[in-house]
């Protein structure tokens, strides 16, 4: 085994969520093992997603994954978190609102406030089945636009914007976002881990 590879041969993406299958795949790549989907080994499983923080969620996802299929899982749970609304919507992203919803009341809790500052979060646990768990994070930093912004990404990327860049995250193109974002970040700290990581 080359010493960039990790020791596993292949890993569960636990999530259901295209957009995040496809930034996983690209970000998990630099590890040259097998990724697998939970469509493709025909499990569907809803986690009640109830913990307190995205890593309490992450964990509750890659276990359950992890049990349902025997495989290493790796989940991640994130969210956007701004300041002028106390970190909300935070753990709750997901269901601030209705699916197609969620963007128009984020703006619209926005409409009288100046103070735009967000953060992007990602959670990344892998489970085991041995027990075994490794765990990475990542931040985004940036600000809520007025309005949404370019096709690209998924979820609240057309209203988060970077001034650094000139644009939101769905104005980027897949390399750009990856190269920035939370779950990036998230990802390559825990492609490293996974690579020092042996299988006992
Ligand atoms: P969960 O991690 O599946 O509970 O959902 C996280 C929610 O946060 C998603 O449904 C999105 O609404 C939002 N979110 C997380 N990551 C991103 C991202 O990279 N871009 C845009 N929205 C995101």
């Amino acid at each position: 085994m080359s010493a960039d590879k990790c020791s596993i041969d292949k890993l569960l993406l636990a999530t259901g969520n295209a957009g995040k299958i496809r930034e996983m795949r690209e970000l998990l790549t630099p590890l040259g093992i097998e990724l697998v989907t939970p469509a493709e080994l025909g499990i569907d499983l809803e986690v009640d997603e109830n913990g307190e923080t995205f890593e309490d969620n992450a964990r509750l996802k890659a276990t359950a994954f992890c049990a349902a299929s025997g495989l290493p899982s790796v989940a991640d749970d994130s969210g956007l978190c701004v300041d002028a609304l106390g970190g909300a919507p935070g753990v709750h992203s997901a269901r601030y609102a209705e699916p197609g919803g969620r963007k128009r009341k984020l703006l619209e809790n926005m409409e009288n406030t100046e103070q735009r500052a967000a953060k992007f979060v990602s959670s990344i646990v892998c489970a085991f089945p041995n027990g075994e768990e490794l765990t990475a994070t990542g931040e985004c930093c940036g600000e809520i636009a007025r309005e949404p912004r370019g096709d690209g990404g998924f979820g609240y990327d057309p209203v988060f914007y970077m001034a650094e860049f000139g644009k939101t995250m769905a104005e980027m193109t897949d390399d750009e976002k990856n190269a920035v974002s939370h779950r990036g970040r998230a990802m390559r700290e825990l492609v490293q881990k996974l690579k020092e990581y042996k299988v006992n």
